[in-house]
């Protein structure tokens, strides 16, 4: 099978939104620093009256229903996502309910699950399917989708929420690049969630922005080799027109960028590092694994890389700084805001590398080509229209005070263990189509409807 990839693409996030400034004043910090220097401008949350599965789930249907899919033509339904409801039934299991409906049971895949990494393993294994002499000609469906909420203080405003779905098959207009895939993976605290009884991680933030910056460091080098392998000419960023990443909060990933800048410059010869990086030759004996912190050196680079970011990363951040942290989804997001910033004809034979990392650790670099085949061309026409207006949903939010917002999480926080539990959230402010959770039984069994 030929350019196995994305075929399709669906983005969901709720309908209500915490504004960053707004929030930088309820919580006494000085302003600007969620919006400057996390670089966050509104979170998406929801109430009680949302959990993963419906949030997996509208995606999915939305998916579904915009693309006329047969789902007896689906053989494999992965889900990756690091929210946690049941410690042995799978949310994959719950989406089947759509499938079941019209006799389809024969679907093979489970959910995946390592913090922000889970929605790319479920990626890898649909695509691997694909590849693979266990494929019976079908197609795969990915969801991945997180609520991301952490407890007051300075971790909470790099939450958000939302889910992506997407077609996984040959012939797709997105193609994974087949060899290269470029993977860093060890134990780390950084994040994790050791406490069950609760909804909010464990989190160093700075081991994890250490953790974040070194797996950037060891995936990007690695992924350069695999990529010189195939092609010698192969120059790092200048060789790819995007490059995006997971997003915690956009600060981070420009910062990444210039970090990408610093491994290109520590790996160029002395000749090149003077031609292309012309006054940064102070730096030309800083090591990796000791300038994860140096202001110097992030401020250097910073500056050097600041038109390539907005040439080849801005472009991708749209919804994760408008939407906020959707963990395993992220990433994805950050592909739909940068396939809709340029038209069909702009994207057709571009190249860009991907970075998703999940904290305790896992992560991976790889990257996808926009197939040039005409028969690819009218697709990706199709997906783009598509996810136009998918993110025209952003301006369709309305705004909750940041009071609301910390009742609307005291809420969640006071009833995560409750049963029998009917949730209290709004129905009313849930867009259309939206699925929600209407009842928790007292054997915990969750009911939904669809609104
Ligand atoms: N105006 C402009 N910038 C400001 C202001 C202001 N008024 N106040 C602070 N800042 C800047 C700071 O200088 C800092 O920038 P810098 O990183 O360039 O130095 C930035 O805003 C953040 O301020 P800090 O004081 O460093 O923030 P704090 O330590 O309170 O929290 C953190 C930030 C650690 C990221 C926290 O939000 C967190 O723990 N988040 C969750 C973990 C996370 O997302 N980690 C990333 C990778 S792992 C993952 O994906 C979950």
């Amino acid at each position: 099978v030929e350019n196995v990839g994305i075929l399709a693409m669906e983005l969901y996030f709720p309908s209500q939104y915490v504004d960053q400034t707004e929030l930088e004043k309820f919580d006494g910090v000085s302003t600007g620093k969620y919006t400057i220097g996390l670089g966050q401008r509104k979170m998406s949350f929801c109430s009680d009256r949302e959990d993963i599965q419906s949030l997996c789930i509208t995606a999915l249907q939305r998916l579904i229903e915009r693309n006329n899919l047969n789902l007896h033509d689906i053989g494999r339904l992965e889900v990756g996502t690091e929210t946690i409801i049941d410690k042995s039934k799978s949310v994959k299991t719950f989406l089947m309910t759509l499938f079941e409906k019209v006799g389809a049971t024969d679907v093979e895949g489970i959910d995946t699950t390592n913090a922000c990494y889970g929605g790319t393993a479920a990626l890898f294994n649909a695509i691997n399917w694909v590849e693979s002499s266990s494929w019976d000609g079908r197609k795969a469906i990915v969801v991945a989708g997180d609520i991301a909420v952490y407890g007051k203080g300075p971790a909470r405003p790099t939450g958000g929420a939302g889910a992506v779905a997407m077609l996984i098959g040959p012939n797709a207009p997105l193609v994974f690049d087949r060899g290269i895939r470029a993977s860093y993976m060890t134990h780390a605290f950084d994040f994790y969630k050791p406490d069950l009884a609760s909804e909010f991680p464990f989190v160093d933030g700075k081991l994890s922005i250490k953790c974040f910056l070194s797996a950037l460091d060891s995936c990007y080098n690695l992924f350069c080799k695999k990529m010189r392998r195939s092609d010698p000419n192969f120059k790092g960023l200048l060789s790819l027109d995007g490059m995006l990443f997971h997003s915690p909060y956009s600060k981070l990933v420009q910062k990444s960028l210039a970090r990408i800048c610093f491994n290109d410059y520590l790996n160029a010869s002395p000749e090149d590092r003077e031609k292309q990086f012309p006054g940064l030759s102070e730096f030309s004996d800083r090591k990796l694994e000791e300038t994860y912190f140096d202001r110097d050196v992030e401020k250097a680079f910073m500056s050097y890389s600041q038109q390539l970011f907005a040439e080849k990363t801005q472009p991708s951040l749209n919804i994760a700084v408008n939407v906020g942290n959707m963990y395993t989804a992220s990433l994805y997001g950050c592909l739909v805001s940068y396939l809709i910033s340029k038209s069909p004809e702009e994207l057709i034979g571009k190249k860009f590398a991907m970075f998703s990392y999940g904290s305790g650790l896992a992560s991976t670099m790889y990257s996808i080509n926009i197939c040039s085949d005409i028969s690819a061309g009218s697709k990706l026409e199709k997906l783009i229209t598509s996810l136009h207006d998918t993110v025209s949903y952003l301006d369709k939010r309305v705004s909750v005070e940041p009071s609301k917002f910390s009742d609307l999480m005291e809420v969640r926080t006071k009833n995560y263990h409750t049963a029998p539990y009917t949730p209290s959230g709004s129905i009313e402010v849930l867009f259309p189509g939206t699925y929600y959770l209407v009842n928790i039984d007292d054997q915990r069994r969750r009911t939904y409807e669809r609104k």
